[in-house]
């Protein structure tokens, strides 16, 4: 192995762990720059911001919009303690049933029922109540189209430009087509945060954005820390092999320039 190609492996490893892990779509408008905690190989989740987005996404989002995949025991993830998780899953109904005469009933909610129960019976429904658009499930949406296309839909709203109908749909700057079935969802205030943040339209739209990143991929903190634990032992490694193999040949390229 050559210096040069000792440096390429080393270069392409380190290209390799700086590669985003979202990859946002790229139709539609180019959503606004925007950072967030977790940008990058040495981002990590806010917490904070998770938590209050979840707030936010409890009173506003789930009357519209399902997530699929979180339980309410993921939450532990974000630091919730076992009891408060209990305590919480038990202050909501669940839909059960049948029951042995065939009724359905309502029962206090468990760890393991649905953080956000689906709002509709069936996508009819959905989009019977939404302009014929039924509200997509945000489960992966961050993994789909990034989180600063989220941001941007919720911030996007405005009054549609001279000529544009937008009949019984709204305008919105950052929606592929600018005509979207959601109503502007956010107007700041919307939510009273627990821990005091100020709940403008940016802070509230950051927030559950970063809520709904979690939510598409709770383990990325986690495969970050690992992807650097492994660069580092690559690195290591490839500097002992190429000292060993400096010592090896050393005696050889001496006595015979050309071996
Ligand atoms: C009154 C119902 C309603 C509420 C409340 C609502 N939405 Fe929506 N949302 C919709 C509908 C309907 C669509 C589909 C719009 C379309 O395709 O024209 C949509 C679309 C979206 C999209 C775009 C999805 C895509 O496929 O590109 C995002 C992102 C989104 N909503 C996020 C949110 C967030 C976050 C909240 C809470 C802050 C929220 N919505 C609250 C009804 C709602």
């Amino acid at each position: 192995m050559t210096r040069w190609q000792v440096l390429a492996t080393v270069g392409l490893f380190a290209a390799l762990s700086v590669a985003p892990s979202a990859r946002a779509a790229t139709d539609g408008p180019a959503p606004p720059s925007i950072e967030f905690s977790f940008d990058g190989p040495f981002g990590r989740l806010d917490r904070a911001a998770a938590i209050r987005g979840f707030e936010v996404y409890r009173n506003v989002c789930a009357v519209c919009h399902g997530l699929r995949y979180m339980a309410w025991r993921n939450l532990a993830e974000l630091g919730f303690a076992e009891d408060d998780i209990r305590r919480l899953a038990a202050d909501t109904l669940v839909l059960d049933g049948p029951d042995d005469t065939g009724e359905m009933f309502e029962r206090a909610g468990r760890p393991s029922d649905p953080l956000i129960p689906e709002p509709f019976p069936n996508a009819k429904a959905a989009a019977a109540a939404n302009n014929g658009v039924a509200p997509p499930d945000l489960s992966l949406k961050v993994l789909e189209r990034g989180a600063p296309y989220v941001y941007g839909i919720l911030i996007g709203y405005e009054d549609p430009p001279e000529g544009v109908d937008t009949g019984a749909s709204y305008y919105n700057a950052y929606f592929p087509g600018s005509v979207i079935a959601m109503p502007q969802p956010l107007w700041g205030e919307d939510v009273t945060y627990a821990d005091g943040t100020a709940a403008t339209i940016e802070q509230e739209a950051h927030d559950v954005a970063t809520f709904l990143a979690w939510a598409a991929d709770p383990s990325a903190d986690e495969r970050k820390r690992m992807g650097l634990r492994v660069l580092v032992f690559l690195l290591v490694m490839t500097g002992v092999f190429y000292a060993t193999y400096r010592r090896t040949w050393k005696p050889v390229k001496r006595g015979d320039d050309d071996l």
